[in-house]
């Protein structure tokens, strides 16, 4: 243990002064998914997603309009392709289900409520109809960096339901993200 701490440490003397290499996040495409339904998503963006990326955190800017209330009960599906880095091929590599997400949305300990809360007015259940602006509206994505990620293109799409029948779909973003080895200094 002691002799690993050596020489990790002069390693680290070695590199100081100079660039490091860490991971990081990249977030190449966010977008509301382009499918036929999206003209009636119940969440409205006025335009093209607005966000900006920096170490591993993610940043939403402008607004976007709830149509009508949405409340319980919600399913939340996240559907998640692993690509290749050029593209050509993708396949399915995970599908993720959550409900109850008011419980979160609403619990001001959780993350997704402290996300919530840089919006105005604040995002809470039942969610009104109106319009909401991110304030300072940060997510933080350094959760992913212990992740396996690398090597590949990944492909993911958030989609929202109302599970009142028929189940209908409030909302889809489409998200395509990598992981990247950066030089830092
Ligand atoms: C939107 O929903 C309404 C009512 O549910 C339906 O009549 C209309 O065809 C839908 N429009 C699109 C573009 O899906
Ligand atoms: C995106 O948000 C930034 C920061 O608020 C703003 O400066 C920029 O004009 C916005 N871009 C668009 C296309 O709305
Ligand atoms: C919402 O964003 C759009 C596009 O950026 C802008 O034109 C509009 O004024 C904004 N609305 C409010 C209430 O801020």
């Amino acid at each position: 243990m002691m002799l690993a701490g050596i020489i990790l440490s002069s390693l680290f003397m070695i590199n100081g002064g100079r660039a490091k290499r860490i991971k990081e996040y990249v977030q190449e495409i966010a977008e509301i998914c382009p499918n036929a339904n999206s003209g009636n998503f119940t969440v409205q963006f006025p335009g093209p997603l607005n966000y900006s990326m920096s170490s591993n955190l993610i940043k939403l800017h402008g607004n976007f309009t709830i149509t009508e209330t949405i409340q319980e009960p919600l399913e939340l599906i996240i559907l998640i392709d692993r690509c290749a880095l050029d593209m050509k091929t993708c396949e399915e590599h995970n599908k993720l289900t959550f409900t109850n997400l008011c419980r979160h949305v609403n619990d001001e300990k959780d993350v997704v409520a402290k996300f919530f809360k840089n919006v105005d007015p604040i995002v809470r259940c039942p969610i009104k109809p109106g319009i909401y602006k991110f304030k300072n509206a940060v997510f933080d994505l350094s959760f992913t960096l212990p992740l396996p990620m690398e090597g590949y293109r990944w492909q993911a799409k958030l989609k929202l339901y109302s599970r009142i029948r028929p189940k209908r779909e409030l909302f889809c973003v489409s998200s395509l993200s990598s992981m990247h080895w950066v030089n830092k200094p």
